[in-house]
């Protein structure tokens, strides 16, 4: 047999059989960035990529008593699924809706809108052919008031989205972002009931990005007290690592299966005055704030220039660069690498949770300008691949 032909059924049963009752590997897709770098739906590689993530239609407006989504963001969602749908007759398409906290609140607490919502929902599932709808409600620090109307609304969603399972003979999901900010945690759902009425709960990473010096830390940087404090001592160990945030989801009562990890192709660059850093314990996230976003793609070129010195932090588990700039300020960048992935999917297959999703598939080395072309994607999807299944263990340990 043709040596291709055999490595091509190969690696298809290989992963026919992995994903069957493996771990999820999901790909986003933002089109309005994607746009700007002309990359397309027929892009996306699907090989890798059997979940596609549609990032995202806007939340809808209110017109009278019927809720719309925007024409435009559902051309562009159709434009993905027909590229996907004639490329793949098994790859799965979830439309994310966005909406902060307020637009989701007001509209739930309301049976009219509430229906309404439910009914916009159900016709991109049916109409638009999504195989699930995600909701990225943007829980805030004052969103305790609405745990019960999340809650409602899900109950609602859940049960449209059996009824058009059932109408066209195909498992219709719903999903659900999770914010990984430690303060929201406790305050902003009732995570039990949001994980019972939900299918997969996909955790945002980006919702940590301003806590640490590394923008999606596994452990948090203990700090040093100048004194003794009863009940924290004189070290205090900030609960903002992944490690931490991720297990409140697991305590609180989430299963482990459904729950999604977010990881980031992108680093944060944070520009600051090395002059101030010592007032502020050398937190760089104090000291800038407000990083700027790099693009995986574009990152691993400029960290190759002249000038920037490497190095690791050990509590957040991710690279970092520096460089003095002319002004005399500091960049660094906090970034994910070969080794920062790896820790992340150690921790991934110790929770056994439920798989990965990639924030943005386009943020990766598309162009393969540092290498092979979608070096961290490629291997994020193996690495997902060669976790146990939950079957698996369950067999193991037996
Ligand atoms: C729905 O799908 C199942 C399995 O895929 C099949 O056995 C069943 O006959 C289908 N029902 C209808 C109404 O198409
Ligand atoms: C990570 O979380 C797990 C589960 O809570 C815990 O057992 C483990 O000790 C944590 N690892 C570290 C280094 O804190
Ligand atoms: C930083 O971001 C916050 C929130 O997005 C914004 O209110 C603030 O103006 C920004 N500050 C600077 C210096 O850009």
């Amino acid at each position: 047999m043709n040596i291709f032909v055999w490595v091509t059924l190969t690696l298809s049963v290989y992963v026919r059989c992995s994903t069957a009752q493996g771990k999820k590997f999901v790909c986003s897709f933002s089109p309005s960035k994607a746009d700007l770098i002309g990359y397309q739906p027929e892009n996306i590689p699907l090989e890798v990529c059997p979940d596609v993530i549609f990032k995202a239609f806007s939340f809808p407006s209110i017109v009278g008593r019927q809720i719309l989504f925007s024409d435009n963001e559902k051309i562009a969602f159709s434009r993905v699924v027909s590229s996907v749908r004639k490329r793949s007759n098994t790859a799965r398409i979830v439309a994310s809706i966005d909406g902060t906290a307020r637009d989701f609140a007001t509209t739930s607490i309301a049976i009219v809108r509430r229906k309404a919502f439910v009914q916009a929902a159900v016709e991109l599932l049916l109409e638009l052919d999504a195989d699930a709808i995600e909701l990225n409600w943007k829980a805030s620090s004052n969103s305790g008031n609405d745990r019960a109307t999340m809650v409602q609304l899900l109950q609602d969603l859940r049960h449209a989205v059996i009824a058009a399972s059932k109408s066209r003979n195909r498992t219709r999901e719903l999903w659900f972002r999770g914010s990984l900010h430690p303060s929201l945690l406790a305050d902003a759902y009732n995570i039990f009931d949001v994980c019972e009425l939900v299918d997969h709960v996909t955790l945002d990473p980006s919702t940590a990005e301003s806590l640490e010096n590394s923008h999606a830390p596994l452990y948090g940087t203990p700090q040093e007290l100048g004194m003794y404090i009863p009940n924290i001592g004189t070290v205090y160990y900030p609960k903002n690592g992944f490690n931490t945030t991720t297990q409140r989801w697991i305590d609180e009562g989430c299963a482990p299966k459904k729950l999604l990890l977010g990881i980031g192709l992108y680093g944060i660059s944070r520009i600051f005055s090395p002059a101030l850093a010592p007032y502020l314990y050398n937190k760089v996230n104090l000291l800038a704030p407000n990083g700027t976003h790099l693009e995986h793609r574009e990152l691993c070129k400029y960290i190759r220039e002249a000038g920037w010195s490497y190095a690791w932090d050990g509590y957040g588990g991710m690279p970092y660069v520096t460089r003095t700039l002319q002004n005399g300020l500091v960049e660094r960048i906090s970034y994910e690498d070969l080794d920062s992935l790896r820790l992340k999917m150690d921790m991934v297959e110790q929770k056994r949770f439920g798989g990965i999703y990639i924030d943005y598939v386009h943020s990766d080395d598309i162009y393969g300008s540092c290498g092979q072309a979608y070096t961290l994607t490629t291997y994020l999807s193996r690495r997902v691949h060669t976790i146990p299944s939950d079957i698996g263990f369950a067999i193991e340990w037996n």
